[in-house]
């Protein structure tokens, strides 16, 4: 029996910053160095990696899955171009990912653990509805992208400030006065006054213990996201993922991963303004380069 495929989810900027080109550039990669590697479209509202992939319309798409059509992810798998490299297919109406069901979300994560593949490359899109955030959970590796613009770095941040919540949340009795603290909490203007995670945690050893405490203060660092810095242009934009890692770790106690920058590479851009694969410039392009060392770096510890 084939042991589980590693989940890599990427998510948490808004649209455009790249979070689809990044995860073909990985899933290129990963497969380059013989991964058997899927990369799947959970951007269901802006369903586009077949574009990027050359595929006009994906004759089977995860739709398919959530709306019954196959019951088994392995049957809406496309071969691609590429040795090593399947695709999952998104398609832009019916749902989105925000809308799914609770047990169509169990379902869907259990089936991806399933699939017959080393790697699995989730291109989560631009949401934070808690379903989003559960897939991005669930990784084994979480990466979040971003562009070295305030904007962006905020948005990031707020990302993996409402990952860590969600966790919290997920790991505490609904119905307990913990649960009711963590939402208030949640609120950057809380009454409270918490600001910080290390805040809140004292909260939490003051009125459940030390244990409660640390219990929490682990699932937290558990949470380890990887972040990229797209498309950057000058020295000074490679600096954004670093303050991404202060801030995340300074007020919410989460242990980042800077994974480094990709360049701005206006061809890259033009590929998608003239529908033409990504495929069809990779041997040749910067950005691509630019994602070795990462995917080296993701593969490192498996
Ligand atoms: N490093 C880069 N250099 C130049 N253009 C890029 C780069 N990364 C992404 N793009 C372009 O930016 C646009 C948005 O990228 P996309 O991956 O679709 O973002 P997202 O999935 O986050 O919405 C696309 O036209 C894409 O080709
Ligand atoms: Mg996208």
């Amino acid at each position: 029996m084939a042991s589980h495929p590693k989940i890599v989810a990427i998510g948490g900027g808004k649209g455009g910053v790249g979070k689809s080109t990044v995860s073909i550039l990985l899933a290129f990669w990963f497969a380059r160095m013989g991964k058997k590697t899927i990369l799947v479209d959970a951007d269901l509202g802006g369903a586009n990696l077949h574009t990027f992939m050359g595929i006009k319309n994906p004759p089977r798409t995860l739709n398919d899955f959530v709306t019954r059509r196959y019951d088994s992810l392995e049957e809406i798998c496309l071969d691609t171009e590429l040795e090593n490299l399947r695709l999952i297919g998104g398609a832009s109406d019916i749902l989105s990912l925000a809308n799914i069901h609770v047990s169509q979300k169990a379902k869907l994560i259990q089936n991806l653990s399933r699939l017959d593949a080393d790697y699995v490359i989730i291109d989560l899109g631009a949401g934070t509805s808690y379903n989003v955030l559960d897939f991005f959970l669930a990784a084994d590796k979480k990466i979040v992208v971003l562009i070295p613009q305030p904007i962006s770095i905020q948005n990031a941040y707020a990302f993996i400030r409402n990952t860590m919540y969600r966790r919290l949340s997920q790991l505490v009795n609904q119905k307990s006065s913990l649960q009711s603290l963590i939402k208030t909490a949640m609120d950057t203007n809380n009454e409270l006054k918490v600001r910080t995670v290390s805040e809140l945690l004292q909260i939490v050893e003051e009125l459940n213990g030390k244990e409660a405490m640390s219990a929490l203060q682990g699932e937290i660092r558990r949470i380890q996201p990887f972040v990229i810095t797209n498309m950057v242009r000058t020295n000074r934009d490679k600096g954004a993922g670093r303050v991404i890692q202060m801030v995340a770790d300074k007020y919410l106690m989460i242990r980042s991963v800077d994974l480094g920058s990709i360049v701005y590479e206006q061809k890259l851009y033009t590929t998608v303004t003239e529908m033409l694969p990504l495929t069809s410039l990779i041997q040749s392009s910067e950005a691509f380069a630019s994602v070795y060392g990462m995917a080296v770096t993701l593969l490192r510890d498996d």
